[in-house]
């Protein structure tokens, strides 16, 4: 039997404050209409203050191992582009206060399409039998790397984590990761940046400024390659896994815009409801998005055991990815 990564458990969580449009709207020059219209956003979840990723990091892993009705996973994968600090990595961090003392952790960095590298990452340590099973945990808190002045970035961007729990399996068991599809293109790196505060701007010895460290992002530009790169990212993984796109029953994409997924679903002629969206409620949360839009599904009795899903995703590098799996029989939690 070949082996494969199988989805086993599922987890999200969001921390509990919320930004309406209309908060925004109070401190900076924006209104709900536009953030509306422009993105389909709505409000977003930010984390309270002294909380980092690790701690939303934790709750959904935490969730997806009771999800998948396991205490112990072999390692912790952890897509985030925002850790705690820049040294170490977060993932040991996270997987010592699951309990999961001495197992293989690391940080996977692909900003918006961490979550689907960090599932390819988790399929290789499985395929080599390094590990039986892999928590996978998408998390990021972009509102901490926000310029308070940004209105453009502040209507887009939440926070929150996502997970789940892959194990070793057969490759034609429901919930088998096939068709996987990676990318990028770093010659676009400056469209999506925090510019400071790595080893280039730190070799200068010139002092790292506020500006530095703040996300920045060419958003129309972005828009464009976002549903170019999605588009041939979701069909090359539909021919991998010997699919037609009018074959899937449900695309999760990552969620960026409103407008990107609706004009991604026009590309491929697939109509916008086979989409899921639940960015009206959390906004970008960059490598948490697929997950937590795969537990919103769930949650609503949208994937059905049996679906075939298409995973796609998008972001700064650049970078993209899709992966294809038919949905197992799960719970979120
Ligand atoms: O997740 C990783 C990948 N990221 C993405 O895929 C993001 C892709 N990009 C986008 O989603 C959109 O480009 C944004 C939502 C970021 C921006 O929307 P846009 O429709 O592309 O707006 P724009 O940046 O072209 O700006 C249009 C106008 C500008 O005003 P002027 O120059 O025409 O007078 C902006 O200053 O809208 C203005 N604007 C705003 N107005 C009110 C920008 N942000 C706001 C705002 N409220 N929050």
């Amino acid at each position: 039997m070949a082996q494969a990564a199988v989805l086993a458990g599922l987890g999200a969580w969001l921390p509990p404050d919320v930004v309406t449009n209309d908060d925004l709207a109070a401190v900076l020059d924006t209104d709900d209409e536009w953030i509306r219209t422009r993105t389909g956003i709505r409000q977003r979840h930010v984390v309270a203050p002294g909380e980092a990723t690790s701690d939303l990091a934790v709750e959904a892993g935490a969730r997806a191992l009771k999800s998948a009705g396991q205490e112990h996973a072999d390692a912790v994968v952890l897509a985030t582009s925002t850790p705690d600090r820049p040294c170490p990595a977060t993932a040991p961090d996270v997987a010592a206060r699951l309990g999961l003392q001495g197992v293989a952790a690391f940080d996977v960095g692909a900003v918006c399409t961490g979550f689907i590298y960090a599932l390819a990452t988790a399929a290789g340590l499985l395929a080599t039998d390094a590990a039986g099973s892999v928590l996978v945990i998408g998390a990021d808190t972009f509102s901490t790397i926000l310029d308070p002045k940004d209105r453009t970035t502040r209507a887009v961007f939440g926070d929150g984590a996502g997970a789940v729990l892959l194990r070793s399996g057969g490759k034609d068991e429901t919930g088998a990761l096939r068709g996987l599809t990676l990318g990028s293109n770093g010659s676009r790196s400056e469209l999506i940046e925090i510019p400071g505060g790595g080893s280039r701007q730190r070799s200068t010895g010139r002092p790292v400024t506020d500006a530095d460290l703040y996300f920045a992002m060419q958003g129309r530009a972005v828009f464009a390659e976002a549903v170019q790169r999605m588009e041939g990212s979701v069909r090359h993984s539909a021919e991998r896994a010997g699919w037609q796109l009018a074959d899937i029953d449900r695309f999760v994409p990552h969620q960026a815009n409103a407008r990107i997924i609706t004009a991604l679903a026009a590309r491929l002629g697939v109509p916008v409801e086979a989409f899921a969206s639940n960015i009206d409620r959390v906004g970008n949360t960059v490598a948490a998005s697929i997950p937590l839009a795969l537990a919103d599904e769930v949650t609503h009795n949208r994937l059905r055991v049996g679906d075939q899903v298409l995973l796609t995703g998008f972001g700064g590098g650049l970078t993209w990815g899709s992966i294809a799996l038919t949905w197992p029989d799960l719970t979120a939690a």
